[in-house]
């Protein structure tokens, strides 16, 4: 039986990347079953429904979901977001957020110098947790008095399974970034996790930064990071950080995981880029590098690299779109992967 593979463009730049990733799976040879599914605006704005029942039962046979972006001028309303994505996050318990920031040419960094800068690092974003629970409310809303409180939920178990996965990835040193100095019962509960956890793994190399400082080396030198894990909200504005480092919102994938059940999401970091959509130029390569990590968590991680070096050589061929320095469309970037697939 073939790999079942849920596919939700859902929005704007998303109906544009995705089938370009799919081009790029058949290329490498993979031998998939896609199914596309009517998530988006225009569904919600039919159906009342950020996903209906009938959609949702079917994401839970797939054995992997292939995500574009959610987001429209034409709803405001964060119960759409919060129904599709948050939704499949947190229901699906994909509490693994990767979100890997690598420079595959020179040029693309801004903080480049004559020395080659190899930034190769991961972001490990603890991802069903933490202040995106929506836990909270607002008291005497609209008036001068209102109170907003917005609660953040860290669990014992939350936070040491996703400090133990950092461990599994790593391959010479994790570091936590929390802000424990000013957030300190959260912070306390991390802390007490981090090491114990830590001292099960005297092999890797280990070390805590502040998410201020954590930021600040981020940009001095992003070379000497391997692995960081942090909260849910840390991890979301760090790996936009990284994504800056590597060439923008339009290289930057993600991974969205339960490695207990094996339940996976892949999805590019970045949104439905309203000011560019429907062009044909947002940049594929995010959503190409995500679908190389499915193919990876499949179990294909040869396929998984072709992929990764056909975006690599295509990059450094200036064969790409303007966002990165090359003149390309989104389908041509497309069509530049698939021909060193099948070269
Ligand atoms: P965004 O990621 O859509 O855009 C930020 C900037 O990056 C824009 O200048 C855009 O042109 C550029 N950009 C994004 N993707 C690109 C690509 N593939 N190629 C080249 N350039 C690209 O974030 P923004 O503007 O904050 O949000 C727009 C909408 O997307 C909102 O409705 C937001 O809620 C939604 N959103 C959805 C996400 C998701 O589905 N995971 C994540 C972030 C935002
Ligand atoms: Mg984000």
């Amino acid at each position: 039986m073939p790999e079942k593979i849920a596919v939700l463009p859902c929005d704007g730049a998303g109906k544009e990347v995705v089938p370009e990733a799919i081009k790029v799976l058949r290329a490498a040879g993979a031998d998939f079953a896609f199914e596309e599914f009517d998530v988006n605006a225009d569904a919600y704005l039919r159906t009342g429904h950020a996903i209906t029942p009938e959609v949702w039962n079917d994401l839970q046979k797939a054995d992997a979901i292939l995500f574009g972006a959610v987001g429209d001028p034409r709803v405001n309303d964060a119960a759409y977001l919060a129904g599709v994505l948050l939704r499949l996050r947190f229901e699906l318990d994909l509490y693994v957020n990767l979100r890997p920031a690598k420079l595959y040419d020179d040029r693309l960094s801004p903080i480049r110098r004559e020395d080659r800068r190899q930034v190769d690092l991961l972001i490990v974003r603890e991802n069903t947790e933490g202040i995106y629970v929506g836990l909270g409310g607002r008291f005497k809303k609209g008036t001068k008095d209102e109170v907003a409180l917005q609660e953040d939920v860290n669990t014992h178990g939350g936070v040491t399974r996703i400090i133990e996965h950092a461990f599994a990835v790593a391959k010479r040193e994790v570091v936590m970034v929390d802000k424990s100095n000013a957030m300190t019962h959260a912070g306390g509960l991390w802390q007490d996790r981090w090491k114990a956890v830590a001292a099960q793994h005297s092999n890797v190399k280990t070390r805590h930064l502040y998410v201020d400082a954590a930021a600040m080396q981020l940009v001095k030198d992003p070379t000497q990071f391997d692995v960081i894990v942090t909260g849910n909200l840390f991890g979301d504005i760090l790996s936009d950080l990284t994504a800056e480092l590597v060439g923008g919102m339009g290289v930057a994938p993600s991974a969205n995981l339960n490695p207990a059940t094996g339940r996976g999401l892949f999805e590019p970091v970045h949104g439905t880029a309203p000011d560019i959509a429907g062009q044909g130029i947002v940049n594929p390569t995010g959503a190409i590098l995500s679908a190389s990590m499915m193919v990876k968590h499949l179990g294909f991680p040869d396929m998984a690299d072709a992929i990764e070096g056909a975006v690599e050589s295509a990059i450094g061929a200036r064969e790409c779109t303007r966002d990165i320095g090359g003149n390309l469309s989104t389908s041509q970037a497309g069509d530049a992967v698939v021909k060193r697939l099948s070269d």
